[in-house]
């Protein structure tokens, strides 16, 4: 059976209060439209259209490729919605699946059974609706003495006996598909707000004797739609559950889930340890035998096996294996961390490469700089790698001893084993296998025994 689906995201989301989109709003670091694309993947959708409307060229720019568009001018209701569809699916699918762009916690696996449904009972729609004390302004499912289902009314629409009821609908179906598109300009403006509802399409369907099926999903917290900053806040906090419990299921320690926070698609190997308030973000990716935090944040960069990083900040940046880091070091982009490096407090690299074994004890910043293997860095040891017009490289051999407090003023290359004494400023290049001191520094001699 071949699948499409419409995701609708055409709303202003006006009680979200934003100038963003409401679906471009972020769920545990991903846009919640991602979600719904996300999802019309795992179905195997052979065709996705999402109807925008609001935002539509920001949506757009957001989505590239993931999707075909289709734009609502007006939003005129969700039946009106799903009709702009029409042209781009109709006669390219069976079955029609529509979902929406502020449902990010839906799950493929629930879906799949409502998909699932409608094809083995050739229903005209399946659906999915929830059993729930609270309405969260739901439409209620109308069923008759039988239990069949007979329609949905709108809550605003509700007699006072009809607001009683407890099941809900979802806003989730799936649509033989020929039906759907013959049926859809059918649809007449109703309710009391005078829009063309999608949800009218059940009464129409059980009128033409047409089997209507609903699946009551269990876990009511899956069709949370995401309508105010509080409901984006409880989506966040409930995405964050899952996938902490993911990593934990995978053999990740989490010392304190409720203040490790993990972005969708964070990778992390078996045996590390994340401790308190760690934010792991972007295209991250952690090793194995790692420990990281107590209150460090990692975005988009890679972190090798056997790392300790405590209360660190990173950006984009690469670390090897066993690197030591932290208390409070800072990686910005392009710095390359080669293996077992130690970078103490208040050490800064920048697009800079540090070769292996290197020390950066205390007080550094490492800027643009090429650094050789087993380098020791002193304490408040800076590369000037700007002149003030642009950017300079530092070009560190193998073995150098950089003398604390000692100015590397860039473009500079000091050549292997050399050293530099307590408080150099180095303004020349200095050769392999030399001490130089003093400001600015001189070489003075050879080092004795080479
Ligand atoms: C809809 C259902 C309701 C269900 C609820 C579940 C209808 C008439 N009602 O109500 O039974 O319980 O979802 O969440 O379908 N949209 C458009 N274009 C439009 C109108 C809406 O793209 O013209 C999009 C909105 O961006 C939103 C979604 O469709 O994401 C739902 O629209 P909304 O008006 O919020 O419908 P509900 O009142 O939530
Ligand atoms: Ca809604």
């Amino acid at each position: 059976m071949s699948l499409a689906a419409v995701i609708l995201a055409a709303g202003q989301g006006t009680r979200m209060k934003t100038q963003l989109p409401k679906v471009l709003h972020p769920v545990a670091g991903k846009a919640m439209v991602q979600y719904a694309l996300d999802l019309a993947d795992a179905l195997e959708c052979a065709e996705t259209a999402l109807v925008i409307g609001h935002g539509a060229e920001q949506v757009r720019a957001t989505v590239g490729a993931r999707a075909q568009f289709a734009f609502q001018a007006e939003q005129l209701g969700t039946g009106h919605a799903v009709l702009q569809a029409r042209d781009l699916l109709r006669g390219k699918t069976d079955a029609v699946v529509v979902t929406y762009a502020d449902m990010p916690l839906m799950q493929a696996a629930t879906l799949q059974k409502m998909i699932a449904l409608q094809k083995s009972t050739g229903a005209t729609i399946a659906m999915l609706t929830i059993v729930s004390d609270d309405s969260m302004a739901f439409g209620r499912i109308i069923r008759d003495a039988n239990g069949r289902v007979q329609g949905i009314v709108e809550e605003r629409d509700c007699t006072p006996a009809q607001l009683q009821i407890r099941e809900l609908n979802c806003g989730v179906y799936c649509f033989d598909a020929d039906w759907l598109w013959n049926r859809l300009d059918q649809l007449q403006p109703s309710g009391k707000k005078k829009e063309y509802y999608l949800t009218d399409l059940v009464a129409l369907a059980v009128a033409e004797q047409r089997a209507v099926e609903a699946i009551i999903v269990e876990d009511g917290r899956e069709m949370i739609g995401v309508n105010t900053r509080v409901q984006l806040a409880q989506a966040e906090h409930i995405m964050r559950e899952r996938i902490n419990t993911a990593h934990m299921l995978a053999g990740v320690t989490l010392i304190d889930p409720a203040t490790t926070y993990i972005e969708t698609g964070v990778v992390i190997g078996m045996d590390t340890v994340i401790e308190p308030n760690t934010h792991l973000r972007g295209d991250t990716r952690i090793g194995a035998d790692c420990r990281i935090g107590p209150n460090t944040i990692i975005r988009n960069s890679q972190v090798g096996d056997g790392c300790e990083i405590l209360a660190c900040d990173l950006t984009d940046a690469v670390v090897a294996e066993r690197v030591q880091m932290g208390p409070f070091a800072r990686l910005r982009p392009g710095a390359q961390i080669g293996r077992h490096v130690k970078i103490g407090n208040f050490g800064e690299v920048k697009n800079s490469r540090i070769g292996e074994g290197s020390h950066i004890g205390h007080f550094s910043y490492i800027g643009d700089t090429e650094m050789g293997a087993h380098v020791n860095i002193g304490a408040g040891t800076i590369t000037c790698n700007f002149d003030g017009k642009q950017k300079n490289q530092t070009v560190i051999g193998d073995e150098v001893f950089i003398g604390s407090d000692t100015l590397l003023v860039a473009p500079v290359q000091i050549g292997a084993r050399a050293r530099t004494g307590a408080g150099a400023v180095v303004t020349k290049n200095i050769p392999e296998d030399s001490l130089a001191v003093g400001l600015p520094a001189r070489v003075i001699r050879k080092l004795t025994g080479k």
